[in-house]
């Protein structure tokens, strides 16, 4: 399941991720890459750990600690430190996978990606070019938000970033190991929860049949969660 989760950041706090990320020293992209998107790869990076990279990336993981959206769909478990690059003239990503296991250097931090994650920091009218390209069963997503809203695709997608051939892109990208390992049965969860939600808000929290199905989601999420 794809998903677009608008406002995870407000404009101030994009103004202020940019002025921390744009102060920052960027380097060549290929050093986060395994051996095979090293080829596909033409982008900078703020180095990992660096302070910008540490500040700008807890301001996110703060905010999506608070978005609910982003909870029901992702069911999170863990959350790696978010990541930022950036695409001008002329640079790319081609047709790739994202590696399946993540690992935090100089750590014991490792997540298994079940999700993959852009977050746009640019408006859309500063560039050209600069779509992020999923291939899923309905065909080619081509997705490019406004700045402050991001996507969240499952890792197992082939993707790319088409070449940005005016301006430059700025994003966060990341990935997220779910309580819940199968897109499937995740999406079957959020569809759930976002049902219930409707049903509780035109009815009451309190209608018998809101807590009977509230009491499904969380028996289905027993069946399928590790926590
Ligand atoms: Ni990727």
């Amino acid at each position: 399941m794809m998903l677009h989760i608008p406002d995870v950041l407000t404009p101030a706090q994009v103004a202020e991720c940019r002025a921390l990320m744009d102060a920052a020293e960027w380097v060549d992209g290929n050093v986060t890459s395994g051996h095979q998107s090293a080829l596909a790869k033409r982008n900078m990076q703020l180095p990992e750990g660096s302070p910008a990279a540490r500040q700008v990336g807890d301001l996110i993981q703060d905010a999506l600690a608070a978005n609910p959206l982003f909870f029901s769909a992702a069911l999170p478990l863990k959350v790696y430190p978010p990541l930022f690059n950036r695409y001008e003239g002329g640079q790319a990503f081609d047709n790739h996978v994202d590696n399946a296991i993540r690992h935090l250097r100089g750590t014991n931090f490792r997540i298994r990606s079940d999700l993959s994650a852009t977050l746009f920091l640019t408006a859309p009218e500063d560039y050209d070019g600069g779509e992020l390209v999923v291939e899923d069963t309905y065909g080619q997503q081509r997705v490019k938000l406004p700045a402050g809203h991001m996507v969240l695709y499952p890792a197992t997608s082939l993707h790319h970033v088409s070449p940005v051939t005016r301006g430059a892109r700025v994003s966060s990208f990341f990935w997220i190991q779910s309580m819940v390992r199968d897109d499937g049965q995740r999406s079957v969860l959020f569809e759930l929860d976002s049902q219930i939600q409707r049903v509780a808000q035109a009815l009451s929290h309190k209608e018998p049949a809101v807590v009977g199905l509230t009491g499904v989601y969380h028996n289905l999420l027993r069946r399928w969660a590790d926590a």
